[in-house]
Protein backbone atom coordinates (compact mmCIF):
# COMPACT_ATOMS: atom_id res chain seq x y z
CA UNK A 1 0.00 0.00 0.00
CA UNK A 2 1.33 3.37 -0.76
CA UNK A 3 1.48 5.58 2.16
CA UNK A 4 -1.40 8.38 2.03
CA UNK A 5 -0.71 10.35 4.95
CA UNK A 6 -4.25 10.56 5.81
CA UNK A 7 -3.64 8.91 9.36
CA UNK A 8 -6.24 10.68 11.60
CA UNK A 9 -9.46 9.28 11.72
CA UNK A 10 -12.81 10.62 12.98
CA UNK A 11 -15.12 7.39 13.49
CA UNK A 12 -19.25 7.26 12.91
CA UNK A 13 -21.70 5.42 12.69
CA UNK A 14 -22.22 4.83 9.01
CA UNK A 15 -22.05 6.03 5.79
CA UNK A 16 -24.18 9.01 5.21
CA UNK A 17 -23.07 9.99 9.13
CA UNK A 18 -19.48 9.75 7.64
CA UNK A 19 -20.32 12.14 4.96
CA UNK A 20 -22.37 15.00 7.30
CA UNK A 21 -18.95 14.82 9.30
CA UNK A 22 -16.76 15.27 6.06
CA UNK A 23 -19.14 17.87 5.17
CA UNK A 24 -18.86 19.69 8.05
CA UNK A 25 -15.08 18.85 9.09
CA UNK A 26 -14.22 20.65 5.50
CA UNK A 27 -16.33 23.92 6.47
CA UNK A 28 -15.04 24.36 10.17
CA UNK A 29 -11.35 23.51 8.40
CA UNK A 30 -11.96 26.90 6.43
CA UNK A 31 -13.01 28.83 9.40
CA UNK A 32 -10.34 27.56 11.59
CA UNK A 33 -8.04 28.74 8.85
CA UNK A 34 -9.66 32.29 8.86
CA UNK A 35 -11.42 31.56 5.11
CA UNK A 36 -14.68 31.91 6.20
CA UNK A 37 -16.24 32.74 3.13
CA UNK A 38 -16.31 29.35 1.71
CA UNK A 39 -19.65 27.96 1.93
CA UNK A 40 -20.00 26.28 -1.55
CA UNK A 41 -19.57 22.48 -2.28
CA UNK A 42 -19.37 21.33 -5.63
CA UNK A 43 -20.23 17.39 -6.50
CA UNK A 44 -21.15 15.68 -9.74
CA UNK A 45 -24.73 14.88 -11.22
CA UNK A 46 -25.68 11.19 -10.86
CA UNK A 47 -24.00 10.70 -7.62
CA UNK A 48 -25.18 9.23 -4.27
CA UNK A 49 -23.34 10.25 -1.20
CA UNK A 50 -26.25 9.64 1.61
CA UNK A 51 -29.33 9.97 2.89
CA UNK A 52 -29.20 12.76 5.05
CA UNK A 53 -29.84 16.26 4.41
CA UNK A 54 -26.45 17.51 4.01
CA UNK A 55 -25.04 14.49 2.22
CA UNK A 56 -28.17 14.71 -0.05
CA UNK A 57 -27.65 17.94 -0.89
CA UNK A 58 -24.34 17.26 -2.49
CA UNK A 59 -25.63 14.06 -4.07
CA UNK A 60 -26.78 14.23 -7.53
CA UNK A 61 -29.50 11.74 -7.79
CA UNK A 62 -32.78 14.04 -8.62
CA UNK A 63 -35.09 11.04 -7.89
CA UNK A 64 -33.78 11.08 -4.29
CA UNK A 65 -33.48 14.86 -3.96
CA UNK A 66 -36.89 15.45 -5.49
CA UNK A 67 -38.88 15.79 -2.36
CA UNK A 68 -36.34 17.65 -0.47
CA UNK A 69 -35.11 20.08 -2.34
CA UNK A 70 -36.75 22.77 -0.85
CA UNK A 71 -35.29 22.04 2.69
CA UNK A 72 -31.69 21.55 1.33
CA UNK A 73 -28.45 23.43 1.07
CA UNK A 74 -27.25 24.84 -2.29
CA UNK A 75 -24.99 23.05 -3.79
CA UNK A 76 -23.09 23.03 -7.43
CA UNK A 77 -23.13 20.07 -9.28
CA UNK A 78 -20.79 19.24 -12.74
CA UNK A 79 -20.92 16.23 -15.39
CA UNK A 80 -20.01 12.57 -13.81
CA UNK A 81 -16.73 10.78 -15.30
CA UNK A 82 -19.25 8.52 -16.98
CA UNK A 83 -17.46 7.59 -20.74
CA UNK A 84 -19.71 5.17 -21.82
CA UNK A 85 -22.33 7.68 -21.85
CA UNK A 86 -21.06 11.24 -21.90
CA UNK A 87 -17.27 10.96 -23.95
CA UNK A 88 -18.20 12.73 -27.17
CA UNK A 89 -17.33 10.41 -30.13
CA UNK A 90 -13.77 10.48 -31.44
CA UNK A 91 -12.95 12.50 -28.35
CA UNK A 92 -9.66 10.23 -26.36
CA UNK A 93 -10.06 9.51 -22.48
CA UNK A 94 -7.21 11.98 -21.72
CA UNK A 95 -9.69 14.65 -23.77
CA UNK A 96 -13.03 13.70 -22.13
CA UNK A 97 -10.55 14.02 -18.65
CA UNK A 98 -9.75 17.48 -19.34
CA UNK A 99 -12.55 18.45 -20.92
CA UNK A 100 -14.78 17.59 -17.23
CA UNK A 101 -11.38 19.17 -15.37
CA UNK A 102 -12.03 22.56 -17.73
CA UNK A 103 -15.76 22.24 -16.65
CA UNK A 104 -14.55 21.65 -12.70
CA UNK A 105 -12.30 25.00 -13.22
CA UNK A 106 -15.14 26.84 -15.30
CA UNK A 107 -17.81 25.80 -12.40
CA UNK A 108 -15.39 27.32 -9.40
CA UNK A 109 -14.95 30.14 -11.53
CA UNK A 110 -18.78 30.81 -11.40
CA UNK A 111 -19.16 30.28 -7.79
CA UNK A 112 -16.29 32.49 -6.79
CA UNK A 113 -12.84 30.73 -6.20
CA UNK A 114 -13.09 32.31 -2.61
CA UNK A 115 -16.19 31.00 -1.94
CA UNK A 116 -15.84 27.10 -2.82
CA UNK A 117 -15.40 24.80 0.26
CA UNK A 118 -14.69 21.37 -1.97
CA UNK A 119 -15.19 19.23 -4.66
CA UNK A 120 -17.25 15.74 -3.34
CA UNK A 121 -17.07 13.19 -5.44
CA UNK A 122 -17.25 9.00 -5.31
CA UNK A 123 -13.65 7.82 -7.04
CA UNK A 124 -15.59 4.86 -8.55
CA UNK A 125 -19.36 5.21 -8.60
CA UNK A 126 -21.60 3.01 -7.16
CA UNK A 127 -25.21 3.47 -5.88
CA UNK A 128 -26.10 5.46 -8.86
CA UNK A 129 -24.74 4.37 -11.49
CA UNK A 130 -22.83 0.83 -10.71
CA UNK A 131 -19.13 0.41 -10.86
CA UNK A 132 -18.18 3.18 -13.01
CA UNK A 133 -14.59 4.04 -12.35
CA UNK A 134 -13.09 7.09 -14.02
CA UNK A 135 -10.95 7.46 -17.04
CA UNK A 136 -7.10 7.44 -16.79
CA UNK A 137 -5.55 11.09 -15.45
CA UNK A 138 -9.04 12.33 -14.95
CA UNK A 139 -8.50 12.40 -11.21
CA UNK A 140 -4.57 14.13 -11.52
CA UNK A 141 -6.35 16.82 -13.46
CA UNK A 142 -9.29 17.71 -10.71
CA UNK A 143 -6.51 17.04 -8.00
CA UNK A 144 -5.04 20.40 -10.18
CA UNK A 145 -7.87 22.24 -10.16
CA UNK A 146 -8.61 21.66 -6.92
CA UNK A 147 -5.24 22.68 -5.98
CA UNK A 148 -5.29 25.83 -7.91
CA UNK A 149 -7.76 27.23 -5.92
CA UNK A 150 -7.53 25.71 -2.46
CA UNK A 151 -10.13 23.84 -2.24
CA UNK A 152 -10.29 20.13 -0.93
CA UNK A 153 -10.45 17.31 -2.74
CA UNK A 154 -13.28 15.04 -0.67
CA UNK A 155 -13.30 11.22 -1.97
CA UNK A 156 -16.62 9.79 -0.99
CA UNK A 157 -15.10 5.72 -0.94
CA UNK A 158 -17.95 4.52 0.88
CA UNK A 159 -18.71 1.52 -1.61
CA UNK A 160 -15.29 1.60 -3.27
CA UNK A 161 -13.23 1.72 -0.84
CA UNK A 162 -11.27 -0.53 1.44
CA UNK A 163 -10.35 -3.14 -0.77
CA UNK A 164 -13.25 -3.43 -2.78
CA UNK A 165 -11.46 -2.42 -6.23
CA UNK A 166 -7.89 -4.35 -5.58
CA UNK A 167 -6.15 -1.49 -3.48
CA UNK A 168 -6.86 -0.64 -0.19
CA UNK A 169 -8.79 3.18 -1.19
CA UNK A 170 -9.53 3.36 -4.56
CA UNK A 171 -8.34 6.24 -5.12
CA UNK A 172 -4.53 4.35 -5.38
CA UNK A 173 -4.96 3.35 -8.88
CA UNK A 174 -5.38 7.11 -9.97
CA UNK A 175 -2.37 8.57 -8.51
CA UNK A 176 -3.99 10.97 -6.28
CA UNK A 177 -4.47 11.48 -2.76
CA UNK A 178 -7.60 13.30 -1.43
CA UNK A 179 -7.88 15.77 1.52
CA UNK A 180 -10.52 14.12 3.30
CA UNK A 181 -11.99 10.46 2.39
CA UNK A 182 -14.60 8.76 3.64
CA UNK A 183 -15.28 5.07 3.91
CA UNK A 184 -17.90 2.48 5.59
CA UNK A 185 -19.49 -0.80 3.94
CA UNK A 186 -15.79 -2.28 3.30
CA UNK A 187 -14.79 -1.39 6.86
CA UNK A 188 -16.79 -4.07 9.04
CA UNK A 189 -18.20 -5.98 5.75
CA UNK A 190 -21.63 -5.08 7.44
CA UNK A 191 -21.23 -7.00 11.03
CA UNK A 192 -21.93 -3.66 12.53
CA UNK A 193 -22.82 -0.17 11.63
CA UNK A 194 -19.78 1.91 11.72
CA UNK A 195 -18.08 5.06 8.59
CA UNK A 196 -15.29 6.70 9.28
CA UNK A 197 -13.71 10.02 8.24
CA UNK A 198 -10.06 10.44 7.54
CA UNK A 199 -8.33 13.28 6.63
CA UNK A 200 -4.66 14.86 5.34
CA UNK A 201 -2.71 16.07 8.58
CA UNK A 202 -3.20 19.92 7.23
CA UNK A 203 -7.21 19.59 8.35
CA UNK A 204 -6.21 18.26 11.25
CA UNK A 205 -3.37 20.60 12.03
CA UNK A 206 -5.91 23.45 11.82
CA UNK A 207 -8.13 21.86 14.44
CA UNK A 208 -5.49 21.05 17.03
CA UNK A 209 -3.86 24.87 16.39
CA UNK A 210 -7.22 26.66 16.01
CA UNK A 211 -9.99 26.06 17.80
CA UNK A 212 -9.09 22.70 19.35
CA UNK A 213 -12.23 20.83 18.69
CA UNK A 214 -14.39 19.65 15.98
CA UNK A 215 -18.16 21.06 16.65
CA UNK A 216 -19.60 17.87 16.06
CA UNK A 217 -20.82 14.07 17.43
CA UNK A 218 -23.18 11.85 17.93
CA UNK A 219 -23.61 9.34 20.61
CA UNK A 220 -22.48 6.37 19.28
CA UNK A 221 -19.28 7.87 17.39
CA UNK A 222 -16.42 5.58 18.12
CA UNK A 223 -18.60 2.62 19.28
CA UNK A 224 -16.13 0.03 20.98
CA UNK A 225 -18.23 -2.64 19.57
CA UNK A 226 -18.09 -1.27 16.13
CA UNK A 227 -14.75 -0.43 15.94
CA UNK A 228 -13.01 -3.69 17.59
CA UNK A 229 -15.35 -5.41 14.58
CA UNK A 230 -13.28 -3.16 11.97
CA UNK A 231 -10.27 -4.39 13.18
CA UNK A 232 -10.79 -7.83 13.35
CA UNK A 233 -12.00 -7.23 9.78
C1 LIG B 1 -20.85 6.29 -2.08
C2 LIG B 1 -21.81 6.23 -0.94
N1 LIG B 1 -21.82 7.21 -0.04
C3 LIG B 1 -22.65 7.19 1.02
C4 LIG B 1 -23.53 6.14 1.22
C5 LIG B 1 -24.45 6.15 2.42
O1 LIG B 1 -24.05 5.21 3.35
P1 LIG B 1 -25.10 4.65 4.44
O2 LIG B 1 -26.14 3.89 3.69
O3 LIG B 1 -24.27 3.79 5.33
O4 LIG B 1 -25.66 5.83 5.17
C6 LIG B 1 -23.55 5.08 0.30
C7 LIG B 1 -24.47 3.95 0.47
O5 LIG B 1 -24.72 3.17 -0.39
C8 LIG B 1 -22.67 5.13 -0.81
O6 LIG B 1 -22.64 4.16 -1.73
Amino acid sequence: MRRTGLDRVYFTSGGSEAVEAALKMARQFFVEIGEPDRSVFIARRQSYHGNTLGALAVGGNEWRRASFRDIMAESRHVSPCYAYLEKLEGESDDAFGTRLAEELDAEIQAAGPERVIGFVTETVVGATSGGVEPVAGYFQKIREVCDRYGVLLILDEIMCGLGRIGTLYAFEQDGVVPDIVTVAKGLVAGYQPIGAVLMAEKIFRAFYDGSGFFQHGHTFIGHATACAAGLVV
